[in-house]
């Protein structure tokens, strides 16, 4: 099993909190799992709505595929802190449960890990693209990166 890698929460250039590197991670390793509470997609909407309602502006909810979300909000992990980058150094992967022996323990349901893109060293903010499907409504976006698309949607 990979070794948890040390990271820290911390405020961002990007938005409010992000999550930081605290030691070199090489190229290709699992930086940390996304986890949270799953919910089926028809729940997720209308939790998206009561959120908006009560004032929590940033989205902690993580589209697994057409039926399933993973809602980090109240029973989040770490990972939930990570900022959406145009150009990032890390990348998701949805991982169904027949992979996932040699990495994370599993309960017959997908996990949804993330990978870092590049080589990070300690200090970096961790970052991956969040592939938000494009809405007139739109989210700007500060990642600051040279080909930043200018919004997150
Ligand atoms: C999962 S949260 C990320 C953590 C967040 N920074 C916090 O303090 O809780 C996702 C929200 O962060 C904000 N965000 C993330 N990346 C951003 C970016 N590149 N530009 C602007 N806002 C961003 C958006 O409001 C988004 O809905
Ligand atoms: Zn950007």
């Amino acid at each position: 099993m990979a070794r948890k890698k040390k990271l820290k929460f911390q405020r961002s250039k990007i938005h409010e909190w992000g999550l930081v590197a605290l030691e070199p991670i090489e190229a290709g390793d699992l930086v940390i799992e996304y986890v949270g509470e799953l919910i089926r997609r028809k729940v997720s909407d209308f939790r998206e709505k009561k959120y908006e309602a009560m004032g929590i502006g940033s989205s902690y909810l993580f589209r697994i595929d057409d039926d399933y979300v993973v809602d980090a909000t109240k029973h989040g992990g770490l990972a939930r802190f990570i900022n959406h980058c145009c150009e990032p150094n890390c990348l998701t992967k949805i991982i169904s449960p027949n992979c996932l022996t040699k990495i994370i323990s599993v309960e017959g349901q997908k996990k949804i890990v993330i990978y870092s893109k590049r080589a990070i060293a300690p200090g970096e903010e961790l970052t991956y693209d969040y592939k938000f499907p494009i809405e007139e409504n739109k989210i700007p976006c500060f990642c600051g990166a040279d080909r930043c698309r200018g919004s997150l949607n």
